[in-house]
């Protein structure tokens, strides 16, 4: 059978020792397997360590290097914790964080419960400010390193009924383009994935209303235009060439495009077409 790791050592990316958060599934499974078949090794680090031991053993069985750490990144001590680990599994300071772990949240303004919003905050945004939060000063000691931030296409889209979802994304975005400009003379690369659909189990295991959970499954399985392994290559590439925004599809970039053109007018769309979704 041929090595699905033959490429090897294509580097940097950025540049060989790399974390993934949410690694047991998903978009989080395909960058911790793309990171290594280029050469990378990898902590897999998920809040279900059974799923970031399935990515370790595809890993390995492959022939490359990767450790499984269970983590929830909505604590601020376990992803302290995860930094110090991940330095002494790899055996050599991290080089690229990559803060993919996320849940899925739908439903009305006014179904959310106040627990929900705080679910999905302490995983969608507060990991990710952990994870910058815990690993930047490493980079900075070491002269260097990359971030890649998952936020979504939802950090702009503003679609009704995904209100906490849609905070959660916009301040990942936010936050990764400040550290864009902010890390650029520290010598540290950031990147932020801003996709639409993509095949995974993220409304499965999210929170959406019964009403619609199974439809929007359905979409996301079916009529996605990309995988997740597409969506990761294409990120690290970007991130490798120095840029600070992934939006993988067409539609992605036409949503972007229209919203910043016309925000007023892209607006008022929305809800003209939201009062024609059945309730
Ligand atoms: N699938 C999509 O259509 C889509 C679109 C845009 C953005 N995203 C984003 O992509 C990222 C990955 O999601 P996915 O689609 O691969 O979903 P997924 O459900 O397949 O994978 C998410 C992974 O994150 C892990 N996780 C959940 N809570 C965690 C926590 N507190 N700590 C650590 N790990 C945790 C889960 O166990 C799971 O392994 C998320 O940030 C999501 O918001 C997904």
């Amino acid at each position: 059978m041929k090595n699905p790791f033959h490429f090897r050592a294509r580097k940097p990316s950025y540049d060989g020792y790399a974390v993934v958060t949410g690694a047991g599934s998903g978009i989080g499974r395909s960058f911790a397997l793309e990171l290594a078949r280029r050469g990378s090794a990898v902590v897999c680090a998920d809040l279900k360590l059974e799923g970031a031991k399935e990515t370790v053993a595809r890993i390995q069985e492959a022939g490359g290097t990767a450790h499984a750490v269970k983590c929830d990144v909505g604590k601020a001590s376990q992803v302290e914790k995860l930094a110090a680990e991940s330095e002494e599994l790899l055996g050599h300071p991290v080089t690229l964080l990559i803060n993919n772990a996320g849940v899925g949240m739908g439903g009305k303004f006014d179904e959310l419960s106040l627990e929900d919003w705080k679910w999905c905050m302490d995983v969608n945004l507060w990991g990710v400010i952990h994870g910058c939060h815990h690993f930047v000063p490493g980079f900075k000691k070491r002269g260097g390193g990359a971030i890649i931030n998952v936020a979504s296409a939802a950090s702009y889209t503003a679609a009704p009924e995904m209100s906490a979802y849609n905070v959660t994304k916009a301040g990942v975005r936010a936050l990764s383009e400040t550290l864009y400009s902010e890390l650029k003379r520290d010598n540290i690369r950031v990147n932020v994935l801003c996709p639409t659909l993509v095949p995974t189990n993220i409304i499965k295991d999210g929170r959406l209303p019964a009403r619609y959970s199974k439809l929007a499954d359905h979409a996301l399985m079916h009529y996605a235009m990309t995988t997740s392994d597409d969506v990761a290559k294409l990120t690290l590439n970007r991130l490798d060439r120095g840029e600070l925004y992934t939006t993988p599809q067409v539609d992605a970039k036409l949503f972007w495009m229209l919203k910043r053109a016309t925000p007023n007018l892209y607006a008022n769309l929305l809800g003209f077409s939201y009062r024609f979704v059945k309730q």
